[in-house]
């Protein structure tokens, strides 16, 4: 019943489609400006809103975001030359000390200190806004090529800039690396940059393998082997379901682990050493499960006592620490809340059931027990009563 209620929960989830209208359709601005199209962008909160002058390539532009902190800074920018930071052509708002907004333009041509310039194109009109936690750059910007709509966009938040008023670099989380792409002006098309929409691709699949090896299966696999057992009828049936549940289990985590080393490899300056430290350490403790399996002495064996604490402590350090590295890794990922729900739906449902077949295989236990021990007595009234 449960469970059919939590895979039930997980299929609407994963099938339920996202063709609710964009959050920035609702967006207003105070001098009731309208703009002709508008997209919720993927990464960091963020807004576009725009209106396209064909005749005179240009844009009129309302970019909004939740700088990281109050006294943060926001941005956007096009990359005439590439895509990401290096050469893109800069509005930058924040807070000046003076307490007013200010836009300024920057000609980002390094990772190193943001200088602020004229752009290769020219941009009119800026004013900023900060209220309800969002700053707005309203701009109009002149196409960096007559005629050609399509344009590579990157956009940023900070957390604090100097007293000077020089932004201080941004954070490197996912979000703040994944916020680059192309924006066809026409369309309204829009694509993550070739390098981070892949990536994002991979941290998701990275993710998926991962919560449903260490976070589903082996917690599955080691409910098998626990509950089953207390059932005569299942006596050889648990032991091969169980093992090849986990060596299952341990293919699919296996597949996602690399996939977790290669993304660590791949991005350079970036460390969650928490969750890599774990990740490793996990699969370690499932690798010595597999030698476990075929290293385990016969019932009986003098060594069997010893073989099956270190067995049974090693397979609860893997559901425990794999749990806690989910957690982590949603956290770093931060996918939409649904799927981190989805996770705790899964996971409190197989609490659960665990709790209440623990509870029916105690009660079995103690019945097996108390027959046990009735049963020398029942024989021995009968037999005074023959006698
Ligand atoms: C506040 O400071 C900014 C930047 O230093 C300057 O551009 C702006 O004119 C100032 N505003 C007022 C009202 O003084
Ligand atoms: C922006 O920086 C690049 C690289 O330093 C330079 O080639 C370009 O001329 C600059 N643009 C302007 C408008 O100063």
């Amino acid at each position: 019943m449960a469970s059919s209620f939590f895979l039930l929960t997980v299929v609407l989830l994963l099938i339920s489609p996202s063709h609710a209208q964009p959050t920035c359709a609702t967006q207003k601005f105070t001098n009731n400006e309208r703009y002709d199209r508008c997209i919720d962008l993927p990464e960091l909160g963020s807004y576009l809103h725009w209106s396209l002058d064909v005749a005179k390539d240009t844009v009129d532009i309302v970019f909004i975001a939740p700088p990281a902190t109050p006294d943060g800074w926001v941005s956007w920018a096009i990359n005439p030359t590439g895509e990401g930071m290096v050469g893109s052509q800069s509005l930058i708002a924040f807070t000046a000390a003076n307490g007013s907004m200010v836009v300024d333009t920057y000609n980002v041509s390094s990772y190193g200190a943001v200088v602020k310039g004229k752009l290769d194109f020219d941009v009119t009109d800026k004013k900023g806004e900060y209220s309800d936690g969002v700053m707005r750059i309203f701009a109009t910007v002149e196409l960096p090529e007559k005629g050609q709509t399509v344009v590579n966009q990157v956009w940023q938040v900070g957390g604090s800039v100097t007293e000077g008023g020089v932004p201080v670099r941004h954070a490197f989380q996912p979000g703040n690396l994944g916020s680059k792409g192309s924006l066809d002006l026409l369309s309204g098309e829009i694509s993550g940059g070739g390098n981070g929409n892949s990536k994002t691709k991979k941290r998701n699949i990275h993710g998926i393998l991962n919560a449903v090896s260490w976070g589903i299966l082996f917690p599955v696999g080691i409910m098998i082997a626990r509950y089953l057992r207390a059932f005569p009828a299942a006596d050889p049936a648990w032991f091969y379901l169980h093992g090849s549940s986990q060596v299952s289990a341990f293919a699919i985590g296996a597949a996602g682990w690399g996939t977790g080393m290669k993304l660590g490899s791949e991005s350079k300056g970036v460390k969650y050493s928490g969750h890599r430290n774990i990740g490793i350490a996990l699969f370690c403790l499932a690798t010595l499960q597999v030698f476990a399996l075929f290293l385990r002495p016969k019932v009986g064996h003098k060594f069997r006592f010893y073989w099956n604490i270190y067995h049974h402590g090693t397979g609860y350090a893997v559901i425990t620490l794999g749990i806690l590295n989910v957690f982590k890794g949603l956290e770093i990922l931060s996918p939409s809340s649904k799927w981190k729900l989805a996770y705790i739906i899964i996971i409190s449902s197989l609490g659960i059931i665990a709790f209440v077949l623990e509870a029916f295989t105690w009660i079995i236990v103690f019945k097996r027990k108390s027959v046990k021990v009735t049963k020398p007595n029942g024989d021995a009234r009968r037999q005074s009563s023959a006698a």
